[in-house]
């Protein structure tokens, strides 16, 4: 399989199925999107209050050809046009995963293109990038959403150093576990979020976990005890001033910590990515405080926060023009990380993704 792609044929199809959103998207070869489909399976999930696996992948394999099919005709585009298929590999669900994957690389062998895998993780980065085309390395990142809370330095795209993580519970599985302890609906960050609009964040002291301490890592489900507790204790007391004050909690958290990574390493840019960095609140105080102490915050589109197959073809398209290739071997990983995805490229010798 040739590395170089046809100078007329520089379309990346993007394909997204860790979860419970399918995603097809594409992008031209300024990493412009011209299709980005979504379809969300909240409606079959929440009456479980949270993602079955088994009806997540069904539903994926239901609908990612029609994905496929509405992506080309928004982009005015034909199969031939393709000229490589971008795919999430992990982490994930992995049903879930194996649908995408499977779809992507039938298309990829069917064109005779490059099948480019990418980390989820990764994607969620390069969603910054959608919106924020000059956004370059070095800067700092915090991965913030159900399954992950992490900062890293972002040195390359392709040398990516971890500085702390959650213990425990990830910040976004903080907000579901508190959503149902307030008795809100699932998914807990946008519910909570909404609750939280007509309460005083300052009406509950909730403690703040490492918040002080010099560590880089996170801490949060002495804070879903400390809400259990507090509900038990005052069973008539305002849910929206409780949401208001659990979310103040969890975002400061997140801030604090993001700016002491800026204070750290000296990048002067904080970049946010996942879907807990559509919150609002987490928004308004990270942009606050970066005008007080002279950093640059990044946040994606709202939109772009949650899973979506744009932001992986934007991954891939970085990926595919700095000197990927074809690897038609690349296969599922549900617990892949940052980490082995960099030693697999490190061990391929070169900087290829
Ligand atoms: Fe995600």
């Amino acid at each position: 399989m040739s590395n170089s792609v046809p100078k007329a044929r520089r379309y990346l199809l993007g394909i997204e199925t860790s979860c419970d959103d399918t995603g097809v998207a594409i992008l031209d070869d300024e990493g412009k999107v011209l299709a980005n489909e979504l379809l969300s399976q909240i409606d079959a999930h929440q009456v479980f209050n949270g993602v079955v696996p088994e009806i997540a992948s069904r539903k994926h394999f239901e609908t990612i050809h029609t994905l496929l099919d509405r992506a080309l005709e928004s982009a005015g585009l034909s199969w031939g046009d393709l000229s490589a298929v971008a795919c999430t590999i992990g982490p994930g669900l992995i049903g879930s995963l194996l649908v995408g994957v499977c779809t992507g690389k039938a298309v990829a062998c069917a064109l005779g293109i490059p099948f480019i895998p990418v980390n989820h993780l990764i994607g969620h980065i390069f969603s910054n990038a959608l919106t924020h085309p000059e956004l370059a390395p070095p800067f700092i990142v915090l991965l913030v959403s159900g399954g992950h809370t992490d900062l890293y330095a972002v040195v390359s795209y392709e040398d990516l150093r971890h500085l702390g993580g959650t213990l425990d519970d990830a910040a976004g599985e903080a907000f579901d576990k508190g959503a149902r302890i307030l008795g809100l609906p699932y998914p807990g960050g946008p519910s909570v979020s909404k609750a939280a609009e007509t309460g005083d964040p300052h009406s509950v002291r909730f403690p703040l976990p490492l918040k002080k301490q010099g560590t880089m890592d996170f801490s949060f489900s002495g804070l879903k005890t400390a809400l259990l507790y507090h509900m038990k204790k005052h069973p008539d007391s305002s849910v929206s001033d409780a949401a208001a004050s659990y979310q103040e909690a969890i975002t400061d958290i997140l801030v604090e910590k993001t700016f002491l990574a800026g204070r750290q390493t000296g990048y002067r840019k904080l970049v946010f990515a996942g879907g807990v960095s559509a919150n609002r609140a987490l928004r308004e105080k990270a942009r606050s405080r970066a005008a007080k102490w002279g950093y640059t915050v990044f946040f994606p589109r709202v939109e772009d926060c949650m899973d979506n197959a744009a932001m992986i073809a934007r991954a891939g398209w970085h990926a595919l023009w700095s000197g990927a290739v074809h690897q038609p071997k690349a296969t599922v990983d549900s617990s892949l990380t940052i980490e082995k995805t960099q030693a697999v490229t490190k061990g391929s010798g070169s900087s290829k993704a």
